[in-house]
């Protein structure tokens, strides 16, 4: 009974919070953790690991630039969770990958108007990579 109320509680939470409600500074804060060491703090491709790899690390910042102004968030969310092997993330296992790892969704606008229901810090480096496009 517990569980099943708990359980209830999260789902009107998940229910009640948009992505596009989250905040970008913790999405910053989840990329200092796992991703600036290759992208870099400003997320330019000039992380400290960048001149290790075989493959050159992106400009997370022109994303949007290079799919026509728009920002791809369906596969932008892929390249990240493993859905879409990215070698250097460590394929369909990406090596950050439990801080992705969470029961609570919340629905992500995609460009074409429809949702994706996404994990919440999943969801929160979504929206701070989009709020740095074009910077
Ligand atoms: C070990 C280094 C490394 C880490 C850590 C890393 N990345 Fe990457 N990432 C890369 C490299 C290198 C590529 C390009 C791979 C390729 O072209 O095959 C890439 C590609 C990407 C892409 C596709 C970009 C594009 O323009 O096509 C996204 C988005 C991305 N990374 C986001 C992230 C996020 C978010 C994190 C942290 C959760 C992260 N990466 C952690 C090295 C890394």
């Amino acid at each position: 009974m517990r569980l099943r109320y708990v359980t209830a509680v999260l789902l009107a939470w998940a229910a009640a919070a948009s992505a596009q409600d989250l905040d970008p500074e913790a999405g910053r804060a989840l990329f200092m953790d796992h991703c600036m060491q290759c992208h870099g703090a400003d997320a330019r491709g000039d992380g400290p690991m960048s001149g290790l790899l075989a493959v050159s690390t992106p400009d997370l910042t022109t994303i949007s630039a290079r799919n026509g102004g728009v920002f791809p968030t369906a596969e932008v969310a892929k390249q990240i969770d493993g859905r879409a092997r990215v070698l250097a993330h460590g394929g369909d296992m990406p090596i950050f990958g439990p801080f992705l790892d969470t029961a609570l969704q919340v629905p992500l606008r995609l460009p074409s108007g429809q949702t994706m229901m996404t994990g919440v810090p999943l969801a929160q480096v979504m929206i701070y990579l989009e709020s740095i496009q074009g910077l």
